[in-house]
């Protein structure tokens, strides 16, 4: 299995295009150890001719465009993206989704509940019911990308998306097809996709033994680190991520799961992790953590 991990950051990227924060001024100068990143996407393919996007992220035509393996290659019209697989309906999931007009064929696949967000937007049907296939995926159901490539969808903790949050009390976190994590097996090989994820209960962390790589959610080092920052009022757990630090936090919850190889994404441009120099990449790499880098390549 190939993996090409198109964008690493979480929704607006780094910099965010209103962001002047500290870490935000370095990745816009160039600094390269504060190197920009879009936001989170994962192309994989089983024989580098056919891949399957997961994730449409609003970057998504940059990242075809800086990736050649995703270029056309066929005739006037082609693509080697033969499938998209969403994990939920943020737009930061879902926005690159328009950038795949133009009558392309391809595979959507989705839960019921985030194709049940895209037909209710009719700005989606830009992808015509005629040439792009939507496929309803049901939780802990393998579907087939292709002959040889399987995938599942299993619930993790997390919420509707922010456009769809209503009333003045946070939405609460379920654990639904609302936010799912992804994984995708060829052979005895496996890898788990999982950019939003608001708590890591027994059942997640069973799934997550013996992997040959994760990706997870990093949006967060500190869970108030917006808020202490000045950056705005919500903290990790109010947007339905876990955090990177402290007793709850991701880094201690794999503490004691075997996983071969685990890459941090979907990072927030507040998060200390995306500076090289910062003390807290420092504590994440010596934890074991890969920290997501657009264009970092894995073979399994
Ligand atoms: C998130 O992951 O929390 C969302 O992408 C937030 C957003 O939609 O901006
Ligand atoms: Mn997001």
């Amino acid at each position: 299995m190939k993996i090409i991990l198109l964008g690493a950051a979480a929704g607006g990227g780094f910099p965010q295009w209103n962001s002047n924060a500290a870490g935000c001024r370095r990745a816009r100068s160039g600094d390269s150890r504060a190197k920009s990143r879009t936001q989170t996407s994962v192309a994989v393919s089983r024989d580098g001719e056919r891949w399957f996007v997961l994730n449409a992220s609003p970057d998504l035509r940059q990242q075809i465009n800086d990736t050649p393996a995703l270029h056309p290659r066929d005739g006037l019209r082609h693509t080697p993206i033969a499938g998209v697989v969403l994990t939920g309906g943020d737009v930061d999931v879902v926005a690159g989704l328009l950038t795949l007009r133009e009558r392309q064929p391809f595979t959507l696949h989705a839960s019921h509940r985030i194709h049940d967000v895209l037909d209710a937007n009719p700005i989606f049907e830009v992808l015509a019911r005629d040439v792009v296939t939507r496929s309803v995926e049901q939780l802990g159901v393998p579907f087939t990308l292709e002959p040889g490539l399987t995938a599942r969808f299993f619930a993790v903790p997390g919420k509707v998306p922010l456009y769809l949050e209503s009333g003045s009390e946070p939405p609460p976190i379920v654990v639904d097809d609302t936010t799912v994590g992804l994984e995708i097996v060829e052979g005895d090989k496996r890898m788990l996709f999982i950019p939003g994820c608001a708590a890591m209960p027994e059942d997640l962390r069973a799934q997550l033994v013996g992997v040959d790589i994760v990706f997870f959610d990093g949006t967060l080092w500190r869970d108030d680190e917006m808020v202490a920052a000045g950056l705005g009022g919500k903290t990790g757990q109010r947007m339905g991520h876990m955090s990177l630090s402290g007793p709850q936090g991701t880094i201690e919850a794999f503490r004691t799961v075997p996983v071969r190889r685990k890459v941090i994404i979907h990072m927030n441009n507040s998060n200390p992790v995306l500076l090289a120099d910062s003390p807290e990449r420092a504590e994440a790499e010596a934890a074991g953590w890969t920290i997501g880098e657009d264009g970092m390549e894995f073979m399994l």
